[in-house]
């Protein structure tokens, strides 16, 4: 997987007000000396503030979304389309989240869905897979994350990023293990495309980013609590 060009994700699910457009201002601005060449840096901020980075023009940080609608517009109160996002600025859209899936009964149906309006728009999907702890303890997390991954993942997935965060391990200060890691990227890898780019997700840290990031099929990380801050989301760009 030497030739995958890497991928840092930040997701900052929903937090972040106007104000802390200077977080990541002071992150674009540390990023240029020595700029790394060999890395995609993405933030998925809340929808709120795509337009307002993409109008700072950082031209070393990419944006995303964190979710969009199945459809292309409609009488869809509160929601929002991928061709929408798009306009607003977004490359990269995230799809089928744990928290999505958990708290607005989001199924691997309209998880694909989702996949397919953001391919349509142009927009690079993150597929985000991964077990709760019960299924981990069973002895089915293999099985069960590559069943997630092949519900959703289209025939041809060119493009498509896949994200694995075991459930147990989001905002908890657990992270899956190297042996864990490498098992589950490397059944994620046989179920893709050798191009396809696998992200690691789950209490990612300054700390440990260097050990998850060394592990082999592990082409990035996707970051929650750590991206919100230049002086964490930073370190992890650059191990
Ligand atoms: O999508 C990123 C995520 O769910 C991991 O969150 O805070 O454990 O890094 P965190």
């Amino acid at each position: 997987d030497g030739d995958v060009r890497r991928l840092i994700a930040g997701n900052w699910k929903m937090n972040g007000l106007e104000d802390d457009l200077a977080e990541v201002t002071t992150l674009a601005q540390r990023l240029e000396t020595p700029r790394p060449d060999n890395v995609d840096v993405v933030i998925c901020p809340p929808a709120t503030l795509i337009a307002p980075m993409h109008a700072l023009q950082f031209d070393t940080i990419g944006l995303g979304a964190q979710d969009c609608h199945t459809e292309e517009s409609g009488a869809y109160t509160g929601d929002l389309s991928a061709a929408m996002l798009r306009d607003a600025g977004a490359c990269y859209c995230i799809v089928g989240h744990s928290e999505r899936r958990d708290y607005h009964g989001e199924t691997d149906e309209v998880v694909k869905a989702k996949l397919a309006a953001a391919l349509k728009a142009d927009l690079i999907p993150i597929l985000c897979v991964g077990e709760n702890l019960e299924t981990r303890e069973a002895g089915k997390a293999v099985d069960t994350v590559v069943a997630q991954l092949k519900a959703a993942f289209p025939g041809a997935g060119k493009g498509v990023v896949v994200a694995y965060e075991p459930i147990w391990a989001i905002g908890t200060g657990k992270t899956a293990g190297p042996a864990e890691i490498e098992e589950m990227h490397a059944a994620l890898r046989q179920a893709t495309s050798p191009d396809t780019r696998l992200l690691y997700g789950g209490s990612v840290k300054p700390g440990n980013a260097a050990e998850i990031l060394a592990v082999s099929n592990v082409n990035g990380a996707l970051v929650g609590g750590a991206s919100l801050k230049a002086d964490d989301f930073e370190p992890i760009v650059r191990a």
